[in-house]
């Protein structure tokens, strides 16, 4: 197993050798790896069991490293960087040259985020390179939100798990990208739709896909638990049957035993609800049980997120 701690100078020791780090972000834990090093890119791959036509988000800590890695932040990214930076946007930008190609899998542009996380920061501070971090779970599977998760799963391939404590949003970041005049979100997350377009106007959303190339990571079928998983809306959860659990938006089911449902958020409230998610995909995905019911969340706000990532998780291929 890792070794968990706070200590960033450990982290950054190891990630100045070219090994793995597991990192906390606001949004989920990261697998990190010096995203200029060839090597320990390609170890990134191998330890999440990740294809290599998916490629990484880099993360460092101000705008002026970014210029490092692209050659251009269009006016309205420069706009949704002054407003979402540091936080939960991810833009999809034009690279330079000395971006491996490992780390944007062919693709010429490359996806850029300045998280929140403070202790993150500061690592990304003392960093001379920027870190690519893709989510630190096998590909596939449901992404870490604690440090445990993340050695429940990669702890006996990773030296070091930076210990940032439960993550604050819950939800990956959400992955904007340019087209012309265009404004395109290609992956939805922890920064709500409304908040983007409340800055920079109407933003087109690409639908999820198995098979669109130019967003990867779309893949439909992600964020899966073990256990099979199905929709539903709350008018249409009826039955009681002890082989399946139930993971509810804001109350419980008044005749199923408690300990076979999660409810996301008692006061209805979507970044509670987003903050949970993960954790309580997971505890269902441990019961004995051979199925999880999901309630659609409202589509408003995280909503949108929310819903997009149960939709996947109960997509079995
Ligand atoms: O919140 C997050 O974004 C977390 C934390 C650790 O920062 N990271 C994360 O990384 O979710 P990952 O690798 O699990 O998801 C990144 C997604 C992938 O699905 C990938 O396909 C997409 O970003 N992506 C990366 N570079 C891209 C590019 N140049 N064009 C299109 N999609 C890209
Ligand atoms: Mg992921």
């Amino acid at each position: 197993m890792a070794e968990i701690g706070q200590d960033i100078r450990i982290a950054k020791e190891f990630l100045i050798k070219g090994e793995l780090v597991g990192i906390p972000t606001e949004t989920v834990y990261g697998l990190a790896g010096n995203a200029l090093n060839e090597r320990a890119v390609l170890s990134i791959f191998e330890t999440k069991k990740r294809p290599a036509f998916d490629p990484l988000i880099i993360h460092t800590d101000s705008v002026e490293k970014v210029q490092n890695f692209v050659t251009d932040i269009p006016e309205t990214a420069q706009i949704l960087a002054a407003n979402f930076w540091p936080g939960p946007l991810t833009l999809l930008l034009p690279k330079k040259k000395n971006v491996p190609d490992l780390v944007t899998s062919g693709l010429d542009t490359v996806a850029v985020r300045i998280p929140r996380h403070p202790m993150l920061l500061e690592l990304l501070s003392q960093l001379d390179f920027p870190l690519a971090a893709p989510s630190a779970n096998p590909f596939g599977y449901i992404s870490p939100t604690t440090a445990s998760h993340v050695n429940a799963q990669l702890g006996d391939q990773i030296p070091y798990i930076l210990d940032g404590g439960d993550c604050e949003v819950g939800i990956e970041s959400t992955i904007v990208g340019f087209e012309g005049e265009e404004i395109i979100i290609y992956r939805l997350g922890g920064l709500a739709v409304q908040d983007i377009e409340e800055i920079v106007g109407h933003v087109k959303i690409t639908a999820a896909s198995s098979s669109n190339p130019k967003a990867p990571g779309m893949l439909k079928s992600h964020y899966a638990p073990l256990v099979p998983l199905e929709m539903r809306r709350k008018a249409d959860i009826v039955g009681n049957d002890a082989s399946t659990a139930y993971l509810l938006f804001d109350s419980y089911l008044p005749y199923v035993d408690r300990n076979y449902q999660r409810v996301l958020s008692e006061n209805g409230d979507l970044r509670e609800a987003a903050h949970n998610l993960f954790a309580f995909l997971r505890e269902l995905d441990r019961l004995p049980v051979k199925s999880i019911i999901a309630e659609w969340v409202p589509m408003h706000g995280l909503g949108l997120a929310i819903n997009d990532r149960l939709k996947r998780a109960s997509v079995q291929e």
